[in-house]
């Protein structure tokens, strides 16, 4: 039994704890979970001082969850103290901390993804944006917790959020320097890759529903609902993006002098010509490794480690389908209130993710946009979905929402 200790405490990072708890390891937290709370220590202390309470808690293995703290630089000061931690470097984060950045890597090694421009001056890029046809998408350069990307569906509009972006702060400092790119039209895909020593392992594939509503309407959020497995993606067009995107990739941060460890997530875009890049991420996709995690029968903790020592991975799966949907606060992405109590969460038979909760007076409530995943699987895609929305059904809270069509695009060649 190891001492682990995750980095980030959503509902991705619940379900790395939740996974590591069941391979029978000792789990810590930064940041408070209260579903982790039942199995593991969680503890609010600051970014700075993850490496000191690492060492002093001899802790074995450090995952970091969520973007912010790899794009900080925390794997690298875990290393530096001779902590093992997993994940990529400052450098190698990048790829998502600037998508100036990674469309830049994506221009120079030749991988394929939508036409594009970068700016930093708003001049300039309303010029070139008043010569583009619509539906375009606006991209701001840095994080934006997954809502940074507008798609506009006429030229006013666009001209309309570029100026919001650029000149009003709207996404903040993230904002202020903007990728415009073509509008893609396809099937979008979720491949995530254990990458170790330049040598790349797929997962499974999953699909996300990024839309906040039914029907992919509404806002883009940080992701409603995933599934796994997909009917429309086939294994060669799974072969197309490991062979043409993600290799390719890793291959480059390499050359470039910053070599990739870790997760490296594509997502991708079934074109008619082909696959093609929508963005990079550096770590388990959020709510699409929820499922993953548990699809997945093979050790965490042991590939974590053999992707440390750029040892080979191997990945054994689950051949049931799985889903997650998301139940999020009224109101998100953009206001959602905090607060309100969940009731009935006691009468769940299927793993349920804390995404945003809090522990109040005994009762758990709204802390966050997105609050709860709520996963369910069943030997196909169908069952499983009967059997999420039931779950789904036990619960009592008026201030939550969430989507009913979880899985549609591919429940429709089912039919
Ligand atoms: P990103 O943060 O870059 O993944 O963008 C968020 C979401 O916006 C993606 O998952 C897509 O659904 C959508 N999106 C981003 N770029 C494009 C594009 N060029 N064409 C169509 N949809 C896009
Ligand atoms: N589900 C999308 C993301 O994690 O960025």
């Amino acid at each position: 039994m190891a001492k682990v200790l995750v980095v980030g405490a959503g509902g991705r990072e619940h379900a790395i704890a939740y996974k590591f708890n069941q391979e029978g390891h000792e789990v810590y937290m930064v940041g408070i979970n209260p579903a982790v709370e039942k199995f593991g220590t969680c503890v609010d202390i600051k970014e700075d001082d993850i490496p000191n309470y690492a060492l002093e808690n001899n802790i074995d293995l450090v995952f970091v969850g969520p973007e912010v703290p790899l794009v900080n630089g925390l794997i690298d000061k875990l290393q530096e103290k001779g902590i093992r931690a997993f994940g990529p470097s400052k450098k190698a984060a990048q790829l998502e901390g600037s998508k100036v950045f990674s469309k830049m890597m994506m221009e120079k090694y030749n991988i394929p993804t939508a036409k594009h421009e970068s700016f930093s001056d708003y001049e300039k890029a309303s010029e070139y944006l008043s010569q583009q046809k619509a539906p375009i998408v606006l991209k701001a350069d840095g994080l934006a917790a997954g809502k940074g990307v507008i798609i506009a569906e006429t030229l006013e509009e666009a001209q309309h959020e570029l100026k919001e972006m650029m000149c009003n702060s709207k996404f903040a400092a993230a904002g202020a320097n903007v990728v415009i790119e073509e509008f893609l039209s396809g099937e979008e895909f979720s491949l995530m890759c254990f990458v170790s020593d330049r040598k790349v392992y797929p997962m499974e594939i999953a699909q996300d529903h990024k839309r906040a509503f039914d029907n992919d309407e509404g806002l883009n959020t940080g992701g409603m609902g995933a599934y796994c497995p997909l009917k429309k993606i086939t294994q060669d067009d799974i072969n197309e993006g490991v062979v043409k995107v993600v290799q390719p990739m890793v291959d480059a941060m390499s050359s470039e002098g910053m070599p990739f460890y870790g997760i490296l997530y594509a997502g991708l875009m079934k074109c008619a010509d082909g696959v093609k890049t929508i963005e990079f991420n550096v770590r388990f996709g959020d709510p699409e490794s929820e499922i993953l995690l548990l699809k997945l029968e093979s050790s965490l903790y042991e590939i974590a480690n053999n992707v440390i020592d750029g040892k080979d991975v191997e990945l054994k799966w689950n051949k049931d389908a799985f889903i997650g949907v998301v139940m999020a606060a009224k109101g998100y992405p953009e206001k959602s209130e905090k607060g309100g109590v969940i009731n009935g969460l006691e009468k769940l038979t299927t793993p349920v993710f804390h995404m945003g909760t809090k522990q109040v007076d005994g009762n758990i409530v709204i802390n966050g946009g997105r609050v709860l995943l709520v996963c369910a699987s069943g030997e196909n895609l169908q069952a499983a979905r009967e059997k999420v929305y039931n779950e789904i059904g036990k619960i009592g809270c008026d201030d939550l929402f969430f989507r009913k069509d979880i899985g549609h695009h591919s429940l429709i060649l089912c039919k």
